[in-house]
């Protein structure tokens, strides 16, 4: 067991730092105002290899391991949870959906593109009543020998109005349940595919976020994923990982806010001393600090047994439950360090806030990880 960062990695690190720091900084209120994340910055994104940090350089990717994913997700998350809920999505769920299941084919016409930040990916599982309960699937995918012809809506989706290509679950075949849902890649502008308006969200607000409406869309038989009726487990696999870079994202979100109000706290006087003197706010640092910590390490525990080639369901589980946690905590706490700043923008500690709660419920919400990590304890 080592708990030292390589030299690379520190690198790695220092490079997201100094990107969010110069890059994301700047602009991060107002685009949380506006709801906007310009086109711009995800393109430099994809210069820095941010987009396909774990794909195979023959794909375009930067053939990083998972613990350099969880350090830049980190770094990014710290200043930006939409810019690295973008990142995430477009790494754990569409690029290595495609690198693991998708033919030499998709690779090269969609792969190829998605690792270096030219295309931008979405994963459409959740529907208006199959969120938690992802085997109930509404979207329907007919079988009509060389095509598929698709129905039904997606919600809630990432990258939703900007990506350009869509991994989309449907079912095939109801009798067969979870074993009759299949995974597809779906291009933007395919006639009858419709990109309903954008969600007025309460955080992560300048990542773009639809509805989408599929009506009778054409999918050739080439854009399925995988075997026949693999998509189930195509989606809970493709999210394992998923789960890894939320909680990543949960981890920088607590760590932004931790930095911050350390900082707050050794300028800010109350009664005569700085308020980090008094042991009120001086114990919710160690509280923070020691949360963090235990989150950082349940984190990488999950990447490394990824990189090791592990079973990384239940660790990626554990790593979001708990991480997701650390952050809506501490991030409540960081505002109330801050005192009446705290509830003002300019002191970043409330956008925060309103940014972790989203961990607690995308790419499973905190009872489904529960769910996850219970069975599989219960099965050993
Ligand atoms: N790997 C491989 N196979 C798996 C698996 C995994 N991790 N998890 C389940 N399966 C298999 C099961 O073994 C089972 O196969 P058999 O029938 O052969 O035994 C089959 O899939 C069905 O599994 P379950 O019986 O466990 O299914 P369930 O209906 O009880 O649901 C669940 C399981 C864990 C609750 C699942 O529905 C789930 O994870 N729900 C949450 C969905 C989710 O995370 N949504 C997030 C949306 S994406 C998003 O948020 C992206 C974004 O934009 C940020």
């Amino acid at each position: 067991m080592n708990f030292n960062l390589s030299e690379e990695h520190l690198m790695i690190r220092d490079a997201a730092r100094d990107f969010a720091q110069t890059e994301l900084l700047p602009g991060v209120i107002d685009r949380d105002n506006k709801q906007h994340f310009p086109d711009e910055l995800v393109k430099k994104m994809g210069e820095l290899g941010f987009m396909g940090i774990m794909v195979d350089p023959k794909y375009g990717g930067s053939g990083m391991d998972t613990i350099s994913y969880v350090l830049i997700m980190e770094e990014l998350s710290k200043i930006d949870a939409s810019a690295s809920v973008m990142v995430s999505v477009n790494n754990s769920l569409v690029c290595y959906g495609l690198e693991a299941y998708g033919t030499e084919e998709q690779k090269q016409k969609y792969l190829t593109k998605l690792a270096t930040g030219e295309y931008l990916g979405a994963f459409c599982l959740s529907e208006p009543e199959a969120g938690s309960d992802a085997t109930s699937q509404k979207t329907t995918a007919l079988d009509k020998g060389d095509h598929y012809i698709l129905n039904g809506t997606k919600n809630w989706i990432t990258n939703g109005g900007r990506a350009n290509v869509y991994i989309v679950i449907a079912q095939t075949d109801r009798d067969k349940g979870s074993h009759g849902i299949n995974a597809f890649i779906v291009e933007r502008g395919t006639d009858g595919f419709h990109i309903g308006p954008k969600e007025d969200k309460l955080g992560i607000r300048g990542s773009d976020t639809h509805t989408l409406q599929f009506n009778d869309v054409k999918i050739p038989k080439e854009n399925r994923i995988g075997t026949n009726g693999s998509g189930f487990r195509f989606a809970m696999k493709t999210l394992s990982g998923g789960r890894i870079g939320i909680a990543s994202q949960a981890l920088g979100i607590a760590q932004g806010a931790y930095e911050l109000a350390l900082k707050y706290s050794k300028e800010r006087k109350a009664f005569g001393t700085e308020i980090s003197n008094h042991q009120a706010i001086a114990f919710k640092l160690a509280d923070m600090y020691t949360e963090i910590e235990a989150a950082r390490l349940l984190v990488m525990k999950s990447a490394k047994d990824k990189d090791l080639g592990k079973n990384y369901d239940r660790s990626s589980a554990v790593a979001k439950l708990y991480a997701s946690k650390v952050a809506m905590e501490h991030t409540v706490e960081a505002v109330q360090i801050h005192g009446g700043n705290g509830f003002v923008k300019e002191y970043h500690v409330e956008r925060l806030m309103r940014d972790a709660k989203i961990t607690q419920i995308y790419e499973g919400t905190s009872e489904i990880q529960k769910i996850v990590i219970s069975r599989s304890i219960l099965r050993d």
